[in-house]
């Protein structure tokens, strides 16, 4: 098929830069068709394979709207050094990465990943020194080559894309973060930012402009003339983010990006980033090696070991159920109470009491089931309060309803309430706390005696007894 790579390109662009919101509806059929030129520039391609990226674009895609996982691997190997081949073979026969580099010479970097990242989603890549990382995350542009296996972005293979197609493929879908910033060092900031726009081939006016807004998003403003030695560490990481950012690319590789900051300049980057992932809705697959990192920034975590993926989760998920003992390693001395959230911690309500039941009917719930407290619940769920058996005693000899024993007054939480938080609400009460979701009805019940077990580090330490 022949077609016009750069008028695609441009086509791209335009649609991809700065279109607002409220027009998004409207240009929907433009935004596809833009995507299918794309797919089809990549086709054109020599090496775009026989089936094409359009094909699997719309094998992914039947419907043409964006994929749910804008990254699939599948079976993703990557072998360094000269026996690739033999090395595979090895390991499939099960041989260490240890056995393979004795015998072959080759190092396994990468051993059958298979990952789906989601749109819009915080994926964090954690492992030791040497896990597999970024060898991972460099596979995704081909900043390293794959040895087998098959990455869509997108849903495009990029395996099959030829060099310009990379190239193009790049340039419009991928920003990378590096840990060392990778500025130019004779460009000023506003160059260094719109370096990208430049080898697009957008005019000086427009990159600089485009440069400029990137600059200010990211808290430089002021500082577009200056060069990258006269900024600090913190700010050079900024020049870096908003370079990655001013192609409007829809997914942020990010590969310890903050590891080389100071703390405090470490945490202020990681908020700000946060805030940029709320604003943008980027996709970002971000590398780190820093648990605490991981868990402020990811919605999802992989845990890389020796070329391997052990467990994907959300951080709860992980820190509440680790794969292995390698995992648990990591979570070591982490004061889960900040990450775990009520849902996981509560449990069905013993007593569950309809408001129209009687003070007699409803002492006898609480005896059968050998508790103090119940929970009283309109005829739809919703929580009206607590009543426990004394105030229930009390009733019986006053003739009164039970509506008049109960304690409206309770203090609640809802499923995502941070357990940090629970635990102040723990430390005034002598009840149960009552789950609540948004509309008031009553999801579960927190029992006081469950939550430090559970809020207690994989070791056995409590928190305050892990060196900091
Ligand atoms: N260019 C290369 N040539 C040979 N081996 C390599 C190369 N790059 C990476 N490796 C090997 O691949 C494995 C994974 O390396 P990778 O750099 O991906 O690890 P990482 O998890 O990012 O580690 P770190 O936290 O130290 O950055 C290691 O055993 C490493 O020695
Ligand atoms: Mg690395």
């Amino acid at each position: 098929m022949l077609f016009n790579i750069s008028a695609a390109k441009d086509t791209l662009a335009r649609i991809e830069s700065g279109l607002s919101d409220h027009l998004d509806s409207l240009f929907l059929p433009v935004r596809r068709w833009g995507r299918e030129l794309q797919v089809s520039a990549y086709a054109g391609q020599p090496g775009a394979g026989a089936d094409g990226p359009s094909k699997l674009m719309n094998d992914a895609n039947p419907e043409g709207a964006p994929p749910e996982n804008v990254i699939s691997i599948r079976g993703l190997t990557k072998i360094f050094g000269p026996k690739p081949q033999a090395a595979i073979k090895l390991q499939e026969g099960g041989a260490s990465k240890q056995q393979v580099l004795e015998r072959t010479g080759s190092v396994v970097g990468l051993k059958d990943i298979d990952l789906d990242v989601r749109e819009g989603e915080i994926f964090v890549v954690m492992g030791l020194s040497g896990s597999g990382k970024s060898t991972m995350l460099r596979c995704l542009n081909r900043l390293v080559e794959p040895t087998a296996g098959s990455i869509l972005v997108n849903g495009v293979d990029i395996r099959k894309l030829d060099d310009r197609g990379l190239l193009n493929f790049r340039r419009l879908h991928l920003g990378m973060v590096f840990q060392n910033f990778g500025l130019l060092p004779h460009r000023t900031i506003l160059d260094n930012v719109a370096y990208g726009l430049e080898v697009r081939g957008m005019p000086l006016e427009q990159r600089h402009a485009k440069a400029m807004s990137m600059i200010e998003l990211v808290g430089l403003k002021g500082y577009e003339s200056s060069l990258p030695s006269q900024l600090s560490g913190g700010m050079k990481q900024r020049v870096g983010l908003a370079r990655a950012l001013a192609n409007d690319p829809g997914i942020l590789l990010m590969d310890e990006a903050f590891s080389a900051l100071d703390p405090l300049i470490r945490r202020s980057m990681q908020d700000e980033l946060l805030d940029l992932h709320d604003k943008l809705g980027k996709t970002i697959v971000f590398v780190t090696h820093d648990l605490d990192e991981a868990l402020r920034l990811g919605d999802r975590i992989a845990i890389m070991k020796d070329g391997q993926i052990v467990q994907v989760g959300t951080p709860e998920e992980i820190l509440t159920n680790p794969a292995d003992d390698y995992v648990a390693s990591f979570l070591n001395g982490i004061d889960r109470s900040k990450v775990m959230t009520c849902e996981s911690l509560m449990r069905k309500p013993e007593v569950v009491i309809p408001l129209r039941t009687g003070p007699r009917t409803a002492l006898r719930m609480l005896d059968d089931s050998d508790q103090v407290t119940g929970f009283v619940v309109e005829k739809d769920k919703r929580f009206i309060g607590l009543v426990k058996a004394e105030d229930l005693l009390k009733a019986l000899e006053r003739s009164s309803p039970l509506s008049e024993a109960v304690r409206a007054d309770v203090l609640t939480v809802t499923p995502g309430t941070m357990v940090e938080d629970l635990i102040t609400i723990l430390v005034e009460t002598d009840y149960p706390i009552p789950v609540l979701d948004d509309g008031g009805m009553l999801m579960g019940v927190i029992y006081p005696g469950s939550v430090m077990d559970k809020v207690r580090p994989a070791n056995g330490n409590t928190p305050e007894e892990v060196p900091a």
